[in-house]
């Protein structure tokens, strides 16, 4: 078990295009994916890329088995390891491709909330660790942080997607009754 620094906003390795994962099955990239799994749940994290840990690979961990206490409540997402991901934003019930607006917050940009927009509903598509196939579709929560994760991929953090700064601010200030020892 490792427990990895998470980089923090402002430093330029968050902000590079990922390299696709070509060597799939591999002791290295197993490693790696227990070292994001550790550093993911050492932080209560809903999700993490692999480049907030200065690896330059497409790769996203995200969801987990259990209750977050970061984001109370959010519906529960299974635990997804996604190599090499490609999102298509997809129709609502009513014909649209719309957005819808959610707090996020990130790792890399502790102590702090905002108001994102993102696709309502998406399909995603890419590889598990072995090489194989996913491809699901998703809504709400589960595709807030499937857009948010693979946006990390392409070097965007989610200040950049914000669109109303008097929906900015710290969480402590924003939700003072979410669980203290959060630091995000
Ligand atoms: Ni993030």
């Amino acid at each position: 078990m490792a427990v990895r620094e998470i980089l923090k906003m402002g430093d330029p390795r968050l902000l590079r295009v990922a390299q696709p994962v070509t060597a799939f099955d591999s002791d290295e990239l197993h490693r790696l994916i227990t070292d994001m799994l550790d550093t993911m749940r050492a932080a209560n994290g809903a999700g993490l890329a692999a480049p907030q840990i200065g690896v330059d690979l497409q790769l996203v961990i995200f969801g987990s088995n259990a209750h977050n206490p970061r984001y109370p409540d959010a519906a529960p997402v299974a635990q997804t390891v996604l190599l090499n991901p490609l999102i298509t934003p997809l129709e609502d019930v009513d014909g649209a491709v719309a957005q819808e607006e959610g707090w996020e917050g990130c790792l890399s940009v502790p102590g702090l909330r905002a108001i994102v927009p993102r696709y309502g509903r998406i399909r995603y598509t890419g590889l598990d660790p072995y090489g194989d196939p996913i491809d699901r579709v998703a809504d709400g929560f589960h595709a807030r942080v499937v857009q948010h994760e693979c946006d990390h991929l392409i070097g965007v953090l989610y200040p950049m997607r914000v669109r109303d700064f008097s929906r900015f601010g710290f969480t402590e200030v924003l939700f003072p009754g979410l669980d203290a020892e959060q630091d995000d």
